[in-house]
């Protein structure tokens, strides 16, 4: 039974039962539950006060700490101010603000913002204004979607059909019309079972293939997140893959999108995936980090010869339509505009590289020191090992959840599926901070080297 030790317990342990959480099994939880009561910097504390190291920033979210004052300061400010302005009617002086700011951190070429709340929001309106784009510049018939198999987009039915993991989809088919998906770039585990870099990177052409399979006139648009990272996996795409598609795309006047929920604001050690691959995308969907999590935020930025098919006479009803209550909420968009203050004051962006780095260096270690790892990959604060699950044939766990349960009772949280986990630590780390949590996952390692052998 939950809440040992906590004031207000009775309620909250039958609550327990009756809240619903993302992909979570509720009865197994509701028997083991985990809750938050508090956070400070990079540090999460449970109600029973124990600490955890938030190794994956909530998820992918926390990227500038717990308890941040400057971003505490601009949100209570703008809700002394103006709490929600009327959607319909116009827009505030801050949401304003942090479109100038966005346009400016972007990737060159982009010429507007449609500001939302979740990453879902995000993608589904990407999408969308592909299709609604190729309506009015004359390419009606482009209407299809190419996404890969294991990406993630978001959880409703557009998001869900462009994503490419059964796991998520199967009990809500049959989903939107439309979407196809192709197999992933991954080197570590190459669906073409070919070797990089003499498989000339079979994964990037194929997309080439699939649209003239389909009829370039009926694509509207490719959807890939920049680095993946899915319950149906962690994926890392070579360096040519992204130039080539982006070339693919040109030829056959289909949109290239990327989802840059996870990658963007700094997560690489670049302002977003499209800057570390040097590709420019003619839609960036963000969210995530862009607010560190202090209020629900996202966007879509809008390449300008996008954005020029929807300008035009109210007649010609070639405005985007599209829209929801909270997208440009001012309080969110309050927090966007300090968040990106203090990824570009505080050197945020760099910081990521450098501790990315010696991350990594230390994973590569580990990948060494232990036979059942793999390889260690990433970018930037964006770093994982990928398991070799052969190795745990007749486990009652598979080894990401096998790493993930060490670690956890150790005091370090981390984003596992069954043959990867990953470290998406807060862009505020420091080199001790990197160097803790690599300590608790060595030992968490070591843990689950020893169920191996004595399950040998
Ligand atoms: C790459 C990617 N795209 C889209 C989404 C959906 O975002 P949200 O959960 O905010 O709707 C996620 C969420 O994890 C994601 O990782």
């Amino acid at each position: 039974m939950y809440g040992r030790h906590f004031s207000g317990e009775s309620a909250m342990s039958e609550e327990i039962e009756r809240i619903v959480l993302d992909f979570t099994q509720m009865k197994a939880f509701a028997q083991d539950p985990f809750i938050f009561s508090e956070g400070d910097g990079i540090w999460l504390t449970d109600v029973d006060g124990k600490r955890y190291i938030d190794g994956l920033s909530g998820v992918f979210v926390n990227s500038l700490g717990y308890r941040n004052r400057a971003m505490i300061e601009a949100i209570t400010a703008q809700l002394e101010k103006l709490h929600f302005a009327p959607p319909l009617h116009g827009t505030t002086p801050v949401a304003l603000d942090l479109v100038k700011a966005l346009l400016a951190f972007a990737p060159p070429g982009m010429g507007a913002v449609k500001l939302l709340s979740g990453g879902s929001e995000a993608t589904e309106a990407a999408m969308k204004m592909a299709r609604q784009f190729h309506k009015q510049s004359g390419h009606p018939r482009k209407y299809k979607i190419i996404a890969r198999y294991g990406g993630y987009h978001g959880a409703t039915m557009g998001a869900l059909s462009a994503s490419g993991g059964w796991e998520r989809k199967s009990v809500f088919e049959p989903l939107v019309a439309g979407f196809l998906h192709v197999h992933p770039p991954d080197c570590y585990r190459c669906p073409f079972d070919k070797v990089y870099p003499s498989c000339q990177i079979t994964c990037a052409k194929l997309i080439e293939r699939t649209i003239e399979a389909e009829d370039p006139e009926t694509v509207a648009a490719v959807i890939m997140e920049p680095i993946s990272i899915s319950s149906a996996g962690f994926v890392v795409p070579p360096r040519e893959f992204f130039s080539i598609l982006r070339e693919t795309c040109n030829r056959h006047n289909v949109l290239l999108i990327f989802d840059e929920i996870i990658t963007g604001f700094g997560r690489l050690g670049a302002n977003f995936g499209a800057d570390y691959y040097g590709v420019v995308p003619d839609l960036l969907c963000c969210g995530k980090g862009m607010s560190g999590g202090y209020a629900p935020l996202a966007a879509v930025i809008i390449a300008q010869h996008v954005w020029q098919a929807f300008l035009g006479e109210p007649s010609e009803r070639v405005e985007f339509h599209h829209g929801h209550t909270y997208g440009g909420n001012p309080v969110a968009c309050a927090a966007g505009l300090a968040a990106l203050r203090q990824i570009q004051e505080r050197g945020l962006v760099e910081n990521a590289k450098v501790q990315g780095a010696h991350l990594r260096k230390r994973l590569d270690a580990m990948a060494k020191q232990f036979d059942f790892v793999g390889e260690a990959r990433g970018a930037g604060l964006l770093q994982g090992l990928a398991f070799d699950t052969k190795r745990f044939a007749g486990a009652s766990l598979p080894p990401g959840k096998q790493v993930e349960r060490a670690a956890k009772a150790r005091g370090l949280l981390l984003r596992t599926g069954n043959d990867f986990a990953t470290f998406s630590p807060p862009l505020i780390v420091t080199r001790d901070d990197v160097d803790l949590m690599c300590d608790v996952l060595v030992e968490s390692l070591k843990e689950v080297e020893q169920g191996m052998r004595v399950r040998a």
